[in-house]
């Protein structure tokens, strides 16, 4: 079989230390599971965009989406003016390569690591579809009499029929693949009533689902659920921006942003996998980031490019390892980055011997 052709993009902050473990648990699994793989590792990122100027040039942009997947450490400096170089990189590869899924599984491995009193992995196992192309994110800021006392500031939350249609049709898709066969649309259509977009065409296709049981709630709603109780959830759809939200509490529930792992996809196209952790430029260079997020990427990357076995033991190994007691605490610092990464390791070569 041939190689499969992996773009490594390490980016800025903690990225190039997860990368480094992440690509340690690749090269383990590619020997056991007998897959073979290339790299091209691209040094896009602030580091970069300040020795050259560039950001992502529209060549390198071409060449890294010949790739069969991509993976992103984080990006992000206060050395670079806010939200320009992750615009720049991350914005124009889920934008421009017309990623419009975001995945973000949420689940709890084991009790000890979820911040909820009496929360038992039983009450937290779900996957939110974060629509990835559209929304504020994608429009430019405008800026009318900037400075001045009447200055207004504009970005659109703009929704297609297309992109609202896709992504909704998707997490159908989902939910109906899934056991509990479940999807919550979430949206905040009775303030942003844009948004009723959302609310028509989620009744729309919900006709051609009968098996998969609907629900809604409001983003605010869901966030109290989320906290409240986490077992509402099955599948979640929902806009750019407050599955950015959700996500990142999401991650809180599941152990922190140190294990919260995400996919943008289209399918049949190449997929882009990164923790959905920041740069977390103070902790840089420290070998205290926690890289499971970035593992459990590699595992979703893994899934995405048909080497079911070795996701599966990836995968298998981090909850493993989770709910083993060999670790206590997922917060950065609690244990340096290689050791968590020799740890995964250890248990993905057990898990193999099976
Ligand atoms: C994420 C991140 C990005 C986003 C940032 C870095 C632009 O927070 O992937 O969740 O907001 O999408
Ligand atoms: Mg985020």
């Amino acid at each position: 079989m041939s190689a499969h052709r992996i773009a490594v993009i390490a980016g800025d902050g903690i990225g190039p230390e997860v990368v480094r473990e992440g690509l340690r648990v690749l090269k383990a699994a590619s020997e056991q599971f007998g897959f073979r793989y290339e790299l091209t590792e691209y040094p896009h990122g602030t580091e970069h965009w300040l020795k050259t100027g560039d950001i992502m040039p529209d060549a390198e942009l071409e060449e890294v989406s010949g790739h069969d997947a991509v993976l992103l450490g984080a990006i992000g400096d206060p050395r670079a003016p806010v939200g320009e170089i992750e615009r720049g990189i991350i914005g124009r590869l889920r934008w421009d390569l017309d990623l419009f899924v975001n995945l973000r599984p949420i689940k709890l491995h084991d009790s000890r690591f979820c911040p909820l009193k009496d929360t038992v992995p039983e009450d937290v196992d779900m996957v939110v579809v974060r629509e990835n192309t559209e929304d504020a994110y994608v429009h430019p800021a405008s800026f009318e009499n900037q400075n001045g006392p009447d200055e207004v500031a504009e970005q659109p939350m703009r929704y297609t029929r297309l992109g609202t249609e896709r992504i909704i049709r998707y997490a159908f898709e989902m939910a109906t693949s899934r056991p509990r066969k479940k999807l919550t649309l979430v949206d905040k259509a009775n303030a942003v009533r844009a948004q009723d977009l959302y609310t028509r065409v989620f009744e729309e296709i919900s006709g051609e689902y009968p098996d998969v049981e609907t629900d809604h709630a409001y983003i605010d709603a869901a966030c109290m659920w989320l906290v409240k109780n986490p077992s509402f959830f099955d599948v979640v759809v929902t806009t750019n921006l407050f599955g950015d939200i959700l996500t990142d509490l999401g991650a809180m529930v599941q152990g922190g942003m140190g294990v919260a792992a995400s996919a943008n996809l289209h399918p049949g196209k190449l997929g882009l996998f990164e923790p959905i952790h920041g740069s977390f430029p103070k902790a840089s260079g420290q070998n205290t980031a926690n890289p499971i997020a970035t593992i459990s990427a590699i595992g979703m990357m893994l899934s995405y490019l048909g080497e079911s076995e070795a996701a599966t033991a990836v995968e298998g190994a981090i909850a493993s390892l989770l709910q083993s007691g060999r670790i206590t605490s997922l917060s950065a610092g609690a244990l340096p980055t290689d050791a968590l990464g020799t740890l995964v390791l250890e248990e993905l070569a057990a898990v193999t011997v099976k």
